[in-house]
């Protein structure tokens, strides 16, 4: 005679067996496996049973446990896996799909990556560094002493540790050449951050492409070449560059250069976009000091620099009025430059 329990097996996988949905699956499992189920009552009967009885009921108990539980999980898989190819059949695959919008290209990371390609195509490699600087890497190293005015609290972003938000990206000339002797030739595009009232002419954070050659015998006259290539095709063929002495602390001798171009709204008047000059030799000095070498020595080795101001020559290639367009994430204004 079969043991009782293998009796309530028999029949719960048999009632397991005819169940037509999960509703009837889960009638089954309460009615053996519940809590108050059948199968689990003998769980509780096992306490009774006696010294001998009790290793070969528990055997038997956790058989059928396990049986009706494997048969359980299968059942359920069978309705699960029905449920799931009965709703695929509804959907229609011959239906077109729904297209996904298409974002683009802030009109300032056009800007910039047309700067860099054309730089690339010169031979400069990408350089980076971080937004957050020191004061070294801003400005002692760039040979601007501790009292230049650019130094001023109310000029820059200062964080309580002492740290700043670099005002220039000149910052990663400082790190190119901390980390490979000349030759290098390296352009940096990136943001740098400044006191300033905002308005539809200035901002608080702006992008600047940095670019530094250093070299054997490198003159003012690579530099000016450099410029008006990359002026020329940004802005076409017919555009003017024009360089006017200035001071800036870490060249000599120092120039901002202007551009004019058909190309650019305004026509014909000239546009400041760019500080530059041959890299002071004071500020060579300083990285031989913090590399421990003499890799950049003055004597033999020379360079220019420049930074490029890349939000104005974008506002004034696509006709953008306000500066703040570019930070306020309208996509009426974003959506025109797709
Ligand atoms: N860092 C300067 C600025 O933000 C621009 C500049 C001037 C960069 C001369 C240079 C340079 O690399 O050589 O106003």
């Amino acid at each position: 005679m079969p043991h009782p329990l293998e009796q309530l097996r028999d029949d719960a996988l048999r009632e397991i067996g005819d169940a037509r949905d999960e509703q009837s699956l889960e009638a089954a499992r309460v009615r053996y496996l519940g809590r108050n189920g059948s199968i689990s009552a003998w769980g509780e009967q096992m306490k009774t049973l006696g010294q001998n009885e009790k290793p070969v009921v528990g055997k038997l108990l956790n058989e059928v446990r396990n049986a009706v539980t494997a048969a359980l999980e299968q059942a359920a898989e069978k309705f699960r896996g029905a449920k799931e190819t009965e709703a695929l059949a509804k959907i229609d695959i011959s239906l077109p799909g729904t297209p996904a919008e298409r974002g683009s290209l802030h009109p300032l990371t056009q800007m910039l990556e047309r700067g860099i390609q054309t730089f690339r195509r010169m031979g400069f490699a990408l350089a980076d560094g971080p937004d957050i600087e020191t004061e070294w890497h801003c400005f002692d190293a760039l040979n601007t002493p501790p009292d230049h005015p650019a130094r001023n609290e109310q000029d820059t972003f200062y964080l309580p540790d002492g740290r700043l938000l670099r005002t220039h990206t000149s910052t990663v000339q400082i790190r190119a050449m901390q980390a490979a002797p000349p030759p290098i030739r390296v352009i940096a595009p990136g943001a740098a951050y400044r006191r300033d009232e905002v308005d539809a002419t200035h901002s608080a954070q702006f992008h600047q492409i940095e670019g530094l050659y250093v070299d054997q015998n490198v003159s003012v006259a690579d530099l000016k070449g450099t410029f008006e290539f990359f002026m020329r095709e940004l802005f076409g063929g017919d555009t003017a560059v024009r360089f006017r002495p200035h001071y800036f602390p870490f060249t000599e001798p120092s120039f901002e250069i202007d551009v004019k171009s058909k190309a650019l709204k305004g026509g014909e008047q000239w546009i400041e976009v760019c500080g530059c000059g041959m890299v002071h030799p004071a500020v060579f000095e300083e990285i031989n000091k913090a590399r421990g070498d003499d890799a950049y020595d003055p004597e033999k080795w020379s360079g220019f620099a420049f930074g490029a101001g890349m939000d104005r020559l974008a506002m004034i290639l696509f006709d953008i009025p306000d500066l703040r367009l570019f930070a306020q994430n309208d996509l009426r204004f974003l959506k025109q430059f797709a």
